[in-house]
């Protein structure tokens, strides 16, 4: 009995760590921009200096960026490992570097971002600013790098003179580096990138809705397009169709012996659509948390019951609470209508 117990311990543990690194799913919108990022690539490949195209996804927090262009990136250097293997040789270890990704830190300055790619191809990082452009320029071409992922392009310092000179910056590395720039963030539309006169205005908090940005165009935005990524709606046939396909693709995926097969995607889409507000960040955790849930309790399937016991993030929390309070007060003004159509029980009214 002990031994079965410690078994049972052990295979739980497995698939919680499994079901804690839960598929990814290849998205209606990870599937476009993988598209949109290889024509670039192939559009770049052989373009003379300073004509380079790039991409800005922009698009609120949690709906999937960063993943998405990590995904995007991963596949583009595992083709690669696939057809050139010889690159990828053991003693060619750091030789070959295809994919940069860097993630932006608050308020970083060109300096600091031509800092973090050098570190991420392991040159020298001493110097003033133009030593460290040169090394990083010919490590780029050295190490035949053809994308650059600069993830949260939103942490540029904004105020006047640095967001200017970080706008430079990125047209300096379009300009003389040999790779596609393809960029992230949340309200790029008023980053000193699109705009030069900085941002105006309170924060926007919802992508769909588009503001004009402030000030005269820059060069940035002559050559990079900016394309947007936003939450999953149920406004139409096609994106009912898309949710439903994403939920299926995670459900699939399952690692429980009693789960019954596709009562997520056929029973629960719309309710995990309330739960989540459409985020994917919200929808795999509540799969992920539910799953491993389902384990710990023994139920072994995802269950409404189950998922209606998980506390979600406070923004995702958040948006339910107003879901559920707009049904009851529907629910109520309802009962209201027909107390008022049917007749009293003493026959008054
Ligand atoms: N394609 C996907 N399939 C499954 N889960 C995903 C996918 N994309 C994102 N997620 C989930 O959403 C979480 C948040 O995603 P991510 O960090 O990419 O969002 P983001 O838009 O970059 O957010 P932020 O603006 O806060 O940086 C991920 O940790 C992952 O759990
Ligand atoms: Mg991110």
């Amino acid at each position: 009995m002990d031994k079965d117990d410690a078994e049972r311990r052990r295979l739980n543990r497995s698939r919680n760590r499994y079901h804690s690194a839960l598929v990814l799913a290849w998205t209606p919108a990870v599937q476009h921009f993988e598209t949109e990022i290889t024509e670039l690539l192939a559009a770049n490949e052989m373009a003379p200096p300073g004509a380079r195209l790039g991409l800005l996804i922009d698009g609120p927090p949690t709906v999937g960026k960063s993943t998405l262009v990590k995904m995007i990136g991963r596949q583009f250097e595992q083709d690669l490992r696939e057809d050139f293997p010889e690159r990828f040789a053991p003693e060619r270890l750091g030789a070959y570097v295809p994919v940069v990704y860097i993630s932006l830190t608050d308020q970083v300055t060109p300096k600091q971002i031509s800092i973090a790619i050098a570190r991420y191809l392991n040159v020298p990082t001493s110097g003033t600013k133009d030593t460290i452009d040169d090394r990083v320029l010919t490590a780029l071409t050295a190490c035949g790098t053809q994308l650059i992922i600069f993830d949260d392009l939103h942490f540029l310092d904004c105020s006047l003179k640095e967001g200017r000179a970080s706008n430079d910056h990125i047209k300096f590395l379009a300009n003389h580096a040999p790779c596609t720039i393809i960029g992230t963030g949340v309200d790029l539309e008023d980053s000193p990138l699109l705009s030069e006169g900085g941002p105006t205005g309170p924060v926007k908090r919802n992508a769909r809705v588009k503001a004009p940005a402030s000030g005269p165009r820059t060069q940035t935005a002559g050559r990079f397009s900016r394309q947007e990524l936003s939450a999953f709606a149920l406004d139409s046939k096609r994106s009912i169709v898309e949710w439903v396909g994403v939920i299926s693709s995670l459900e699939k995926a399952l690692a429980l012996y009693r789960h019954e097969e596709k009562s997520l995607t056929r029973q629960h889409w719309r309710y995990l659509h309330e739960r989540t507000n459409g985020s994917i960040a919200g929808l795999h955790a509540l799969i992920r948390r539910s799953a491993v849930r389902a384990v710990q309790q023994g139920t072994e399937a995802i269950t409404r019951e189950v998922m209606d016991s998980i506390v979600l993030s406070y923004a995702h929390e958040r948006e339910y609470a107003k879901v559920t309070d707009l049904k009851s007060r529907m629910v109520a003004r309802n009962a209201g209508k027909q107390n008022k159509q049917r007749p009293a029980a003493d026959g008054s009214a």
